[in-house]
């Protein structure tokens, strides 16, 4: 079903139909996303019904290749849930009232309190390449900045050439690479990793 909705603009009332991304409207889409807070996106603490399509997600095709983990079948994955669960740092991205993405946020302790680290995100694969991602970062980032974070660093392996364009479209920048970091179960090679890095104004 088409799903129309309104927000009010500096001038005036907008409409978007959110379920048709043509170019200019994924841009004023964006656009109004970082001046208003759309009813129909969010961010919100993961809970445990997420289970299901956090699984989906994560064990995905398009995704899976890229996450800490080999594909697995949902009872193993059950209680790597629960870890990040009870991270208490698990961040789910509600879009049009559906989970669409998620992301792990870890700060460091002590005199590194001011970095944060990303880590576990994706977005529904059904969902690439409309802006999805951008605003779930955008959020993620302003959230960080508010609670003191002047660094946020992540790792992304060096085949990943779709998240290396993402996050750099984001700001990050190529701060080194760790060789042979990376491993997945199915391939007889390793991959290096890169480290990327955003400083927050
Ligand atoms: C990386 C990922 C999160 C991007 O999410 P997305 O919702 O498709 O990204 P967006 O549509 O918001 O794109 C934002 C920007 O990234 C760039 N980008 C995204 N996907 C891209 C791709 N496949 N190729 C080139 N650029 C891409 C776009 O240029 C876009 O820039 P623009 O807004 O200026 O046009 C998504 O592809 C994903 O979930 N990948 C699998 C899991 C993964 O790799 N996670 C990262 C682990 S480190």
């Amino acid at each position: 079903m088409e799903r129309r909705l309104d927000w009010r603009g500096r001038n005036g009332v907008h409409r978007a139909d959110h379920a048709c991304a043509g170019d200019a409207r994924k841009r004023r889409y964006l656009r109004c996303c970082k001046r208003h807070r759309h009813a129909d996106t969010m961010r919100r603490l993961a809970r445990p019904t997420d289970l299901d399509p956090v699984f989906a997600i994560y064990s995905h095709p398009q995704v899976v290749p890229y996450l800490t983990y080999d594909p697995m079948e949902r009872s193993a994955f059950a209680p790597i849930f629960d870890e990040l669960l009870r991270s208490g740092s698990f961040w789910i991205w509600e879009h049009e009232g559906a989970l669409a993405g998620f992301y792990k946020t870890t700060r460091y302790p002590g005199r590194v309190h001011h970095v944060a680290q990303l880590g576990t995100l994706a977005v529904d694969p059904r969902l690439h390449g409309q802006g999805v991602g951008r605003a779930m970062l955008n959020d993620a980032l302003r959230q960080l900045r508010a609670d003191g974070v002047k660094r946020v660093e992540l790792y992304a392996e060096a085949d990943n050439s779709q998240a290396l364009a993402f996050y750099h479209r984001l700001g990050f920048a190529h701060e080194g690479t760790l060789k042979a970091f990376y491993k997945r179960s199915h391939e007889a090679h390793y991959v290096d990793e890169h480290v990327l890095g955003l400083l927050l104004e």
